[in-house]
């Protein structure tokens, strides 16, 4: 079975087998005889780079449903195979406050626990209450708190603690009645000034955050990719303080304690690969973090590419830069 049209970077490989599943019962049936499948919900941040010899199982785990309210919160549970957009929508919609700076973030529900997804100043783990899980081994459904979850910049328990071990069926989120906008990074208050807002809503805000996004990311559509493929890295804020008496333009944010956490595409485009191109394996011209699929490249290309940035990156910087695409 063909997996192209299953990943946003648009690579030509097979899986030995594939199926759907649409329940938690039809998970447990096609996972019975114990063999290791790779979930995939969207496919929109991970590189494959060869066939894959296994059982490849697509969630398509549908519904939404506002489970409960209290003074402050809607609780509202997402199915884990629901479009992650559509689900930002149909919150948008119906006026449920906290989603809306992570509008247009390709993918599933079910996907967004495994690295706290997160963009302009916000992450999942702000927005959680709690998901249900497959035990691949016990048979089993777990219920995963926040706390459960280890959340932290693009990391989850499930990414790595758990890896493989566990199939996210749904998750609950607790979203606001009155909204706290969330406008501090810096490219939304500009495009809101842009755009004329008087009036901040959650929906400018997602407007704002669809705007920008469209100005720089590509779409998968036309050119594959998979969003930002490193982490922006962290590095003690003495080093930071030294390179930047030597890079004086050198873009850093302070995170916890002493730690500064750089820009990636910024370092990148330091060492030359923004536009980058070779064979059909770039590096976008517009944002330099993401690496692209203009046509034919594999994921060996893509991979290869990916390796002498991080090579030049240390080169230059004495900074390691870590892969965020699941590569497989
Ligand atoms: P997949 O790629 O299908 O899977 C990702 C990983 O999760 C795999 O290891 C897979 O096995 C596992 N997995 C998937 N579903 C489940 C499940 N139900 N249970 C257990 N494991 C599962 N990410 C951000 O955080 N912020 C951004 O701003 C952002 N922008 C992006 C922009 C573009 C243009 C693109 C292409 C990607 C971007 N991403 C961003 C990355 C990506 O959209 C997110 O990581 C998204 O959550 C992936 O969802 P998916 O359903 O496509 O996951
Ligand atoms: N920059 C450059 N050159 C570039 C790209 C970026 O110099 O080519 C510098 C700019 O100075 C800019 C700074 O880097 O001010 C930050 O850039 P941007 O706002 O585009 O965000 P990012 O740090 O590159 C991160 C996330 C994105 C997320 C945005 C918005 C990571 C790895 N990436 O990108 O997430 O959408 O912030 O919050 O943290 C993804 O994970 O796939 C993803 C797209």
């Amino acid at each position: 079975k063909s997996l192209q049209p299953f990943n946003t970077f648009g690579m030509a490989v097979t899986a030995r087998e594939f199926a759907v599943f649409q329940s938690a019962a039809q998970l447990a049936e096609l996972t019975a005889r114990g063999s290791n499948p790779l979930i995939l919900g969207g496919g929109s941040n991970m590189l494959f780079t060869g066939n894959y010899d296994g059982l490849v199982l697509k969630n398509e785990l549908k519904g939404i449903e506002l489970v409960s309210e209290d003074d402050r919160y809607y609780y509202v549970k997402a199915q884990a195979g629901e479009n992650w957009h559509q689900f930002v929508l149909h919150c948008l919609a119906q006026n449920y406050a906290g989603l809306e700076n992570l509008s247009l973030i390709p993918g599933c529900v079910g996907a967004s626990p495994m690295q706290n997804i997160g963009a302009y100043g916000v992450e999942i783990k702000d927005v959680f209450h709690s998901l249900e899980a497959w035990h691949l081994h016990d048979k089993t459904i777990v219920t995963f708190s926040l706390e459960d979850c280890g959340f932290g910049y693009r990391e989850s328990v499930f990414k790595r603690r758990y890896r493989n071990q566990f199939v996210i069926l749904n998750v609950t989120f607790k979203l606001l009645k009155k909204p706290v906008f969330h406008t501090t990074y810096g490219a939304i208050e500009q495009e809101l000034q842009r755009m004329g807002i008087k009036d901040l809503s959650i929906q400018a805000i997602s407007q704002a955050v669809i705007n920008i996004r469209s100005s720089k990311l590509p779409d998968p559509a036309e050119i594959g990719n998979a969003g930002s493929f490193f982490k922006n890295p962290a590095i003690s804020t003495v080093q930071f303080q030294q390179l930047q008496q030597q890079f004086p333009n050198m873009v850093g944010y302070p995170v916890t304690g002493n730690e500064t956490k750089l820009a990636a595409g910024w370092l990148i485009e330091q060492c030359g690969w923004k536009g980058y191109r070779k064979g059909d394996a770039g590096c976008y011209p517009k944002q330099a973090l993401v690496l692209v699929n203009y046509a034919h490249a594999t994921g060996k290309e893509i991979y290869q590419l990916s390796a002498e940035i991080i090579a030049s990156v240390q080169e230059k910087f004495g900074v390691t830069l870590e892969r965020e695409v699941n590569i497989i």
